[in-house]
């Protein structure tokens, strides 16, 4: 069945973006499955660049459908600016070309609210969230008080959950938190605002891909953050409070395990991560800075939702392997080459250290990660620019070599190579 998933196989920000735009191109629908306006992409239109949350950037395609699953926690504002935004520049975004589960959940004032004030009093123990109120949302959505998408449809009953969950989290805002409550009215008026503007495209996203599949159309399941910002697999309690892994795909979009064809892991050829938490194959100083980039150009490593330096280090072999079996990764994607060209050794970290005793697994997953020692195996840099590199013979030997390595130490084939911004920087590997 023609159901494609593309994951993030590190901390998210692996430049996922890219390559759905590039497999989008045979896409009839393309769908997100989890989080919400806390991931991002940059997305060009023409001499146009936008920076897209929600919608799936394969809306850009003029025949792909776009689709917002079930796993997903929406801030009706982001989603409307986005229309609007993508609308203004010549895209046609219609109840046709844009779908949203009625299960969905809203991300209201009040998650946004709580988000900040958990953040402040964990003090030195904060995760560093994107304080887009998604740990809170998805928190109503499993404590079964959360608000789906389909209380938009009816204005009375929406005043009501709207005013119930609101007053419920202002009591823990004001005596827990010491914080403002939140304007129940004025919440109230703004969502009817959002009910009436995004109703059209609520609808069933699971009838709607399942009978598409059925009918041997292709789908591409596009996850955001990364495996390692798992509520399950990540590292605990520093992650995300969704399932970017591809089992998310599935219980996010409302499709059985048999529809999946392939699942595309996506990984930079360094490692990222953005938000606090372990992070053993950290680098700092020159390398650093060579990997991240000032921040002048889009692609450098600055958060594209908040704006936060990355940080970087090598690529970590041990959670790659992770992450394939996380996942059950069919091939990866591998991103950012180029930015490796000029560094004279790249190093790769194959096993992990704890007291006398090697691990190429972890016992427990990744808990406790932060007391690991990474091993590192060094490969020979190389100086010339790939930039231009199109198939596997124009690539210097150092580059393949360190493909083949990486490929080695997670037992999954690499099929895409990115080795610069544009479109067609893409060496593809049969
Ligand atoms: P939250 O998802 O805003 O609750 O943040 C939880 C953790 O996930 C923080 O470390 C964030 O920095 C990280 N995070 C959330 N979304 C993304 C993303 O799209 N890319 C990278 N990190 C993310």
């Amino acid at each position: 069945m023609p159901l494609d998933i593309i994951v993030g196989s590190q901390w998210g920000d692996e430049g996922k973006g890219r390559i759905v735009d590039l497999l989008s191109a045979h896409a009839d629908y393309v769908a997100r499955y989890n989080g919400g306006d806390n991931a991002g992409h940059t997305v060009s239109v023409g001499d146009r660049i936008f920076r897209l949350h929600l919608i799936p950037s394969g809306i850009i395609h003029p025949h792909s459908v776009g689709v917002i699953g079930n796993g997903v926690v929406i801030n009706p504002i982001t989603l409307i600016n986005e229309i609007r935004e993508l609308r203004d520049a010549g895209v046609t975004i219609n109840p046709e070309r844009l779908q949203l589960s009625y299960a969905a959940h809203l991300i209201t004032p009040a998650h946004l609210a709580l988000d900040k004030a958990q953040e402040l009093s964990r003090g030195e123990r904060k995760i560093g969230t994107t304080l887009r109120g998604i740990g809170p949302a998805y928190t109503s959505k499993v404590s079964r008080q959360g608000l789906r998408l389909s209380s938009l449809i009816n204005p009375e009953s929406l005043s009501e959950s709207l005013s119930t969950h609101i007053r419920e989290i202002n009591k823990v805002l004001v005596s827990q938190y010491d914080a403002e409550p939140v304007d129940v009215a004025r919440t109230i008026e703004e969502f009817r605002g959002y009910a009436s503007i995004l109703s059209p495209y609520i609808g069933d996203v699971s009838a709607t891909l399942g009978a598409a599949l059925n009918r041997g159309r292709r789908v591409l399941a596009e996850g955001a953050q990364g495996t390692l910002l798992d509520l399950d697999h990540g590292t605990y309690p520093f992650v995300t409070s969704s399932n970017p892994s591809a089992a998310g795909a599935l219980v996010g979009l409302g499709l059985g395990v048999g529809y999946t064809e392939r699942v595309i892991g996506v990984t930079k050829s360094f490692q990222s991560r953005v938000g606090d938490g372990p992070f053993p194959t950290e680098l700092g100083g020159d390398i650093a800075e060579h990997l991240r980039g000032t921040g002048e150009k889009p692609w450098d490593e600055f958060g594209t939702t908040t704006g936060r330096p990355r940080r970087v280090g090598w690529l970590d072999g041990v959670l790659l392997r992770y992450a394939a079996r996380i996942n059950g990764l069919t091939e990866l994607a591998l991103t950012k080459l180029d930015i490796l060209t000029g560094l004279e050794v790249i190093k790769i970290c194959t096993a992990f250290q704890k007291g006398e005793q090697i691990f190429e697994y972890l016992p427990l997953g990744l808990t406790d990660l932060s007391h690991y020692v990474p091993i590192y195996e060094e490969v020979k840099g190389w100086k010339q620019d790939i930039s231009s590199a199109r198939s596997w013979e124009d690539l210097p030997k150092e580059a393949r070599a360190y493909i083949l390595r990486i490929e080695e130490l997670c037992g999954v084939p690499i099929r895409l190579v990115s080795v610069g911004p544009e479109r067609d920087q893409v060496v593809e590997i049969n």
